[in-house]
């Protein structure tokens, strides 16, 4: 068996392809790189732009014949990528005659770092650029916690853009952060949720106000990841669990992972991260989760479906 999986939510068009055991065969993807935030319409025309030579790309690896299932990320996402998305594959699927189905982006992110860290029952902390949430399964995903506001990486990259840093600002700030000293911005954790906006107007407040900006992004990341590794803790605790990964964008930054490692050593638990190049946005992720929803007889309607979440599938 071979299965497609298609991603466009947001600022990446990429398409992945897996056999039936799940090994990778194929992996092509562009970035949309917005030079201020994302805009919707201008990602969708990236989208549009891109689609054919990434799908020529994957032609010259992978005989598209031989294709039996195809994957479409339907949400959560930007509605005119969805469209577009979706569009794309209706096409593709109708021209190869095979079946095509939703699959959920954040279920993607968790079911590809699954799968690459070979986790069995771990406690999930999913951090991208729109979502932030510590999740583990339990007949179907189960939010234990999660953002109140924003997305981790949306506050990155937010405060990336007041540095006059270009998106995405992951690892530019990383980078500039190792120089930086602490200085106090607000910590916000509420029981198992979190709070990023006010930290993150401070944080702005601050980069405004002609303070030191290594110091600003280095004590950002220090108070964010400090409140993740907080509720991931307080999650490993309560539900009893001895596995932790890590997975989505942001899960690529090694202060977060150095701290989540320390805790997770004093705990016992094993902590696994996603592998770099499978950690944003791909194809491959919706290609993975197309052959293990199908595999478990789970059919989604490809239909854009924004807000879609992952407790609901
Ligand atoms: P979602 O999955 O919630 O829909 P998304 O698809 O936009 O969001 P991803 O592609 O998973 O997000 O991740 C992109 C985010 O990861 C960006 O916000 C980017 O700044 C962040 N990121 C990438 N590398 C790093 C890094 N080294 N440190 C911190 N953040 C990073
Ligand atoms: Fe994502």
């Amino acid at each position: 068996m071979k299965v497609l999986g298609i991603e466009s939510t947001a600022h990446t068009f990429g398409i992945g392809v897996v056999d039936g055991k799940g090994k990778i065969l194929a992996d092509e993807r562009n970035i949309y790189q917005p030079k201020e935030g994302i805009v919707p319409i201008e990602a969708a025309d990236f989208h549009r732009e891109n689609s054919s030579k990434i799908l020529e790309k994957i032609e010259k690896k992978i005989n598209l014949e031989e294709i039996d299932l195809i994957g479409i990320s339907t949400g959560p996402g930007l509605p005119p990528c969805l469209n577009y998305g979706l569009k794309f594959s209706r096409k593709l699927a109708e021209r190869l005659k095979k079946p095509l189905i939703g699959i959920n982006h954040c279920q993607a992110h968790i079911e590809i770092g699954k799968f690459l860290t070979k986790a069995k029952d771990p406690i999930i902390l999913y951090v991208s650029g729109g979502n932030t949430q510590i999740i583990y399964n339990n007949r179907g995903y189960k939010i234990l916690g999660e953002t109140q506001d924003i997305g981790i990486g949306n506050a990155i990259d937010k405060l990336g853009r007041a540095a006059g840093i270009k998106f995405p600002a992951g690892p530019e700030i990383e980078k500039i952060a190792k120089q930086g000293k602490f200085v106090l911005l607000p910590y916000s954790v509420k029981g198992m949720d979190l709070n990023f906006s006010g930290i993150l107007t401070e944080a702005m407040r601050k980069i405004e106000k002609g303070e030191k900006k290594e110091d600003v992004l280095h004590s950002f990341q220090e108070v964010c990841f400090s409140m993740l590794a907080e509720v991931c803790e307080r999650a490993l605790a309560a539900i009893e669990k001895n596995e932790l990964i890590l997975v989505g964008g942001v899960a690529q930054n090694k202060r977060l992972q150095q701290m989540l490692k320390i805790m997770c050593k004093d705990r016992k638990v094993k902590l696994t991260v996603v592998p770099k190049k499978f950690a944003g946005d791909n194809g491959t992720m919706i290609a993975l989760t197309a052959l293990i929803n199908w595999k478990e007889e789970k059919r989604i309607e490809p239909k854009a479906n924004p807000n879609w979440r992952i407790d609901s599938i």
